[in-house]
């Protein structure tokens, strides 16, 4: 057994109390080949144009390889740029490039909007539950998270009275097939949510790694777009890593140009910038129109591994367990009755070789126990199939 490293250093209080994530120890022991894992965030490696990534990285190597290996300017690419607010522009915003600032993946959105949001104590109110990287990159700035109800339908706008909102910094919020839940909100609950936000002066933090993957339902308009008409402050954030790769580690901010302007100065003292090559690249990839033959294809895949996870749950699990039907994105969440801990479930999963993440640690508010959530896109079929039916015999164990 590994001993505990000593401190060789005094850690900052900030340091202190960071602590590693349960999904990153739950991924620790999935490594094991013969493990069946739900438990990854990963999207599926089958759906990655490796060829035409690295065409890209060629002939912008070939042709402008000087300037791509230079250093360039902290808000981004100027082409990636302007390309990322005309898509947004497509899907009824009202951006210019200079309200774009290009990062290293959004999880670093998320820490740079830490920084700059976030006093000690300062209100963020979250979902209830929520994306685990958020609350954790959030943490490291020690605001008090409030949590705001969710239901079927996932946040309610009601619950957001304002004393709940009253001197909160910000509203994060997962609009689309959520993390954890799978849930998407619906145009009803996005109006109200946008017009509740702007009357109460509450910025709102959208993030939407997954709104491109639909395989179901109808798209509805993103918080950014809606906001605009009724003078909602919407923070967007948006990335490549599931339309194309996360290993790009690529994507955006779009905020009013306040906002862009401070985060672009707390990023100058993160990494100067995000590296000009990958921008460069990827500019090349999505310039003519290359996700829109590229998307069908990922969404495809992940409909039928969603399709096929579904299935199993439906012929396996008892009655008594209730699970969401994504729209789209990678996960599911099941609910349990309420006596069976999901943390105990897995622990008697792994023994078995198969494993999920329990609900808990998504929570900010009081945790609902009896919660899990379910990737369905790395794991073929056939595993699916026996992972689900060996979850579906532990559970009955407690019934
Ligand atoms: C909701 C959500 N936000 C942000 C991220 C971070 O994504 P990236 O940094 O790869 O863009 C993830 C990753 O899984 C996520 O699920």
């Amino acid at each position: 057994m590994d001993q505990p490293l000593q401190p060789v250093c005094t850690f900052s209080q900030r340091a202190q109390q960071l602590t590693s994530s349960a999904i990153r120890e739950i991924l620790k022991v999935t490594e094991r080949p013969e493990v069946i894992s739900f438990a990854g965030g990963l999207p599926a490696p089958s759906g990655f144009p490796v060829e035409v990534v690295r065409a890209a990285f060629d002939k912008v190597l070939a042709e402008n390889g000087r300037a791509a290996l230079q250093y360039g300017p902290t808000e981004g690419y100027a082409p990636l740029r302007k390309w990322v607010a005309e898509d947004l522009n497509r899907a009824g915003a009202n951006v210019t490039p200079d309200q774009i600032l290009i990062v290293s993946g959004s999880q670093q959105a998320l820490d740079l909007l830490g920084k700059v949001l976030i006093d000690d104590g300062s209100k963020v109110l979250v979902e209830d539950p929520s994306y685990l990287g958020a609350l954790q990159s959030f943490s490291l700035y020690q605001p008090t998270f409030v949590p705001v109800p969710t239901d079927d339908g996932g946040l309610v706008p009601e619950a957001i009275t304002p004393e709940l909102a009253a001197g909160a910094r910000f509203l994060y919020a997962l609009p689309n097939f959520q993390n954890p839940t799978g849930r998407t909100l619906s145009l009803e609950r996005r109006k109200a949510l946008v017009q509740r936000a702007a009357e109460l002066g509450l910025p709102i933090v959208e993030d939407d790694p997954y709104g491109e993957l639909r395989y179901a339902g109808e798209p509805q308009p993103g918080l950014l777009a809606l906001g605009k008409d009724c003078g909602a402050n919407v923070i967007r954030l948006g990335s490549f890593s599931k339309v194309l790769a996360p290993g790009l580690r690529l994507g955006y901010i779009a905020a009013h140009r306040s906002i862009i302007d401070k985060l672009v100065q707390a990023k100058q003292a993160t990494d100067l910038h995000t590296p000009t090559l990958t921008q460069m690249a990827v500019y090349e990839v999505v310039k003519d129109g290359f996700l829109t033959t590229h998307l069908p294809t990922v969404r495809e895949l992940y409909r039928v591994q969603g399709r096929c996870m579904l299935d199993a749950l439906a012929r396996e699990f008892p009655d008594t367990v209730k699970w969401t039907v994504p729209e789209g994105g990678m996960f599911l969440w099941v609910t349990l009755p309420d006596h069976i801990d999901s943390t105990k479930l897995l622990a008697q999963a792994i023994e078995q070789n198969v494993a999920f993440v329990p609900g808990a640690p998504f929570y900010a508010g009081k945790a609902q126990t009896n919660t899990l959530r379910l990737s369905f896109v790395t794991v073929p079929e056939e595993k699916i199939r026996a992972g689900v039916a060996i979850l579906g015999k532990l559970i009955k164990q407690y019934a």
